[in-house]
């Protein structure tokens, strides 16, 4: 982190903290993309300012799932060649999206210079948005590892089958060993109910508490729910196209609580992440 984010942090007087909750899960396909866009639209009706940010770089799809086409991405701000006002787009909801269908690799690369640029780029953000929801890759690869390491919390998806909580361990893992990682957030989606979710949750809590020493807070659970698939196809959020399904309901009320608990990690302004994004792919590079 830049001494001068350091001080205005100490110092409380930059802008207000931004709340970044990276959405992981270690395994492909257990729903991150659409209980990131969702839960983005339930925080944004609870009044929270809400940006989204597409981090699956091989897998963008959030912009799918959210019905938009957008024309430019982070790649594009990276290059220099468009503001970040012109690369995000206005979702549903007031939700604000950032897409980044590549480009990470570059962010990695960035000149000192380049740096500055973007970090000049993101200040105008700060004080506009209240949380950052970033849609991480599937697997363990560096770039899902540093935007877990660099936000403030790391909400990990699970579902009941072993596969998932196999990989979700992998993923918390890495996390705790190379980036101290302690807390996590966790919710199960596709459960059959909320026996099968709570089991699935005490199998990976009782292993990552006992081997990892890491502490996993259990949200809650999202039921499978055939109105997700179809609000897919149909490329909108299961919150806004189907309000009254079982799914719906359920991920309002993890909105809720998500809303109302503390950050587990340091908060900042958009700049203090960019920073710790940008340190923690230093940090691997080493
Ligand atoms: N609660 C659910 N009930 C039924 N199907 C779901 C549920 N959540 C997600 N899905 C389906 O699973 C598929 C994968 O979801 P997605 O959000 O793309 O996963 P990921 O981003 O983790 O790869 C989607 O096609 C979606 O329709
Ligand atoms: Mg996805």
């Amino acid at each position: 982190m830049s001494e001068s984010a350091v001080t205005s942090v100490l110092a409380g007087t930059g802008a207000p903290p931004l709340r970044v909750i990276a959405v992981a899960s270690g395994k492909g396909g257990v729903g991150k993309t659409n209980v990131t866009a969702n839960l983005a639209v339930a925080l944004s009706r609870l009044g929270q300012r809400v940006c989204v940010l597409d981090a699956d770089l091989g897998l963008a799809n959030l912009d799918v799932v959210l019905g938009l086409t957008p024309e430019w991405s982070l790649l594009h701000v990276l290059r220099g060649e468009r503001g970040l006002a012109e690369v995000m787009v206005d979702g549903p909801a007031g939700v604000r999206v950032i897409p980044a269908a590549s480009g990470f690799e570059e962010l990695t690369a960035l000149t000192p210079a380049d740096r500055m640029r973007l970090l000049d780029e993101v200040d105008a953000l700060d004080g506009s948005l209240d949380v950052l929801l970033v849609d991480s890759a599937a697997g363990i690869s560096t770039n899902v590892l540093y935007f877990s390491a660099a936000a403030t919390d790391t909400l990990v998806v699970i579902t009941p089958e072993p596969t998932a909580l196999t990989d979700a361990y992998a993923l918390i893992k890495l996390l705790a060993s190379r980036y101290g990682r302690r807390e996590f957030l966790v919710m199960v989606n596709m459960a059959a109910g909320s026996a099968d979710a709570e089991a699935a949750f005490q199998r990976l809590g009782r292993v990552a508490e006992r081997f990892l020493r890491v502490r996993l807070e259990y949200l809650g659970y999202v039921p499978f729910d055939d109105a997700v698939s179809q609000c897919v196809r149909q490329q909108q959020p299961v919150l806004l196209a189907a309000p009254a399904s079982p799914a719906s309901l359920a991920l309002a009320r993890l909105a809720e609580r998500v809303g109302a608990r503390p950050p587990s990690g340091p908060t900042g302004g958009m700049q203090f992440f960019l920073q710790r994004l940008l340190n923690a792919g230093g940090a691997c590079r080493a």
